[in-house]
């Protein structure tokens, strides 16, 4: 949930929320699907690093739109690089998160960097934690 500054209705729920020291439901809502003041640390750990996973996955498609469009060369070349820092980045958070989720890095062993059809392995994965 994004509120627009420009929009009134969400201007006066927000100071209605900051005066009544409820901000943190706001950002709560962004982030988290339930109530954040009931879920574990680790929970909010883990859907902050989904979260994160995300916008990597964005900047790397943002990238890639970019590049693929741009007629100078050195600008091309820097968002490469910049889009390389991305890969690492969702590399860094999917690995934290399957460190987590046991039956997610099973599944994910049985598809990455295979050969074959990708819905065969997916489903052998699946299989393995079934
Ligand atoms: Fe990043």
């Amino acid at each position: 949930m994004s509120f627009g500054l420009k929009d009134n209705k969400c201007r006066f729920l927000v100071i209605f929320l900051q005066e009544r020291q409820h901000k943190i439901i706001v950002m709560a809502t962004d982030q988290y699907h339930e109530p954040a003041e009931e879920l574990s640390q680790e929970t909010r750990t883990f859907a902050r690093m989904i979260t994160s996973l995300i916008e990597e996955a964005e900047a790397i498609s943002w990238y890639e739109q970019r590049i693929s469009l741009e007629k100078d060369k050195q600008a091309k070349a820097v968002m490469e690089n910049a889009q390389q820092e991305e890969f690492k980045h969702f590399g860094m958070d999917l690995e934290f998160l399957l460190r987590k989720k046991e039956k997610w890095k099973i599944v994910l062993q049985s598809i990455l960097f295979k050969k074959g059809d990708i819905v065969e392995l997916g489903e052998q994965g699946e299989e393995k934690v079934d």
